[in-house]
């Protein structure tokens, strides 16, 4: 049996096909292929603006700017997220506290959050939810707490291209389509629904907060006339604000569309893959994946009695599952800038003791999956 990662990506021909086409035209980068990306995406995610950027980091740090986050500014976050959930924040000086997650689900708790906000002397101003592994966050929960305390939100949707929740309404709202936020980020790394090497995705339905972040991406520069203080001829531009180069490449974007086109049925494959799981181990396991209707299944996520053992016996078998995550508050850098301990999030602590994210793409093969199920029923029995 050949290796079997936890995640990996898909590149067919045709998306191969598409590269070259940008590799033999005009434009490597600054082209038409990222509009029409942006134009593709947003339509699939159901909001109305989309920006393409270098990748989901860059995309947390443009949207935590375009939230104006100041210097010493208090934002609430998970702590079992990847870093940059949190580290965007740190990027724009303000600090960043933790609230534990809902043990059922493993994204942030809505009670934790509630007797944060309450007891805090100090006021926030925002909160980053995760769509854990893609399960949904209840955004308009979010969006009511963040109604009663005055705060801004950022959906972290890396995790979650395709994902839903249902609202109270009765409606299906797409994970990132900022109907109960401001902002939302995707990634495109190789092992997320999307794969475009590095690449990321802002996404928001503000007008005035997408134009800021056009010009974040692009160093703060504008060409536009109508913004422009002078005008000194044709050449003439801007820099009106302190930015970045965060540009996405029309190589990744062309790659993007491709991939993006194939979005829907790798996405049935990914919960037929989990339906499987949940068939398989859940009288097996410590407690299988929570389940949700629209659970984008970036990773499938068990709890393990013996996590670490039963880790080893995967890899000595040739299958390379994963932890996700070492909670961001016991990172060194936390505990030594901000005061983080162990002890403080016990459900987060409880969550890393167990969980183990096992192989979830969609081309695994039945008979892969089978040896997977195989190898972690001999483990347990
Ligand atoms: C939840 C979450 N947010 C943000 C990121 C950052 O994305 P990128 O790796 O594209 O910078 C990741 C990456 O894995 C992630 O898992």
């Amino acid at each position: 049996m050949n290796p079997i990662p936890y995640g990996k990506q898909f590149i067919s021909q045709q998306d191969i096909d598409e590269v070259v086409k940008v590799l033999k035209s005009e434009y490597l980068t600054q082209g038409p292929k990222i509009a029409e990306f942006e134009k593709i995406f947003a339509n699939y995610i159901g909001v109305k603006y989309a920006v393409a950027v270098a990748n989901g980091t860059a995309a947390l740090h443009l949207a935590a700017m375009s939230m104006n986050v100041k210097k010493g500014e208090k934002v609430l976050t998970t702590p079992i997220t990847f870093a940059a959930s949190a580290n965007c924040v740190l990027y724009c000086g303000g600090n960043v506290e933790f609230a534990d997650i809902d043990k059922e689900n493993y994204n942030i708790s809505f009670e934790k959050i509630e007797s944060k906000l309450q007891h805090s002397a100090e006021k926030f101003v925002g909160i980053i939810p995760v769509d854990l592994a893609g399960f949904p966050v209840n955004m308009e929960k979010i969006k009511q707490i963040a109604e009663k305390y005055g705060l801004w939100v950022i959906e972290d949707a890396c995790h979650a291209a395709g994902g839903y929740f249902v609202d109270s309404k009765g409606v299906k709202q797409n994970c990132g389509n900022c109907a109960y936020s401001d902002v939302a980020v995707f990634s495109f790394h190789p092992v997320k629904h999307i794969a475009t090497g590095e690449g990321g995705m802002i996404t928001t339905n503000n007008e005035k907060i997408y134009k800021k972040l056009l010009l974040l991406r692009t160093h703060g520069i504008t060409k536009d006339e109508t913004l422009l203080t002078e005008n000194h001829g044709g050449w003439y531009y801007e820099m009106q604000e302190l930015g970045y180069n965060y540009r996405l490449t029309d190589i990744q974007a062309a790659l993007g569309i491709c991939q993006l086109s194939r979005a829907d049925e790798n996405l049935a494959k990914r919960r037929k893959i989990a339906a499987k799981y949940d068939k398989e181990l859940k009288n097996v396991v410590l407690r299988i994946s929570p389940f949700n209707e629209g659970h984008a299944y970036h990773l499938y996520i068990i709890q393990a009695k013996d996590r670490k053992n039963l880790y080893n016996h995967l890899r000595k078998n040739n299958i390379f599952a994963q932890v996700h995550y070492i909670p961001v508050h016991l990172m060194p850098y936390y505990q030594a800038n901000l005061q983080t301990r162990l002890g403080m999030f016990p459900e987060s602590e409880n969550y890393y003791q167990h969980c183990l994210s096992l192989p979830m793409y969609p081309t695994l093969t039945d008979s892969e999956q089978d040896f997977v199920i195989e190898t972690i029923k001999n483990f347990e029995k």
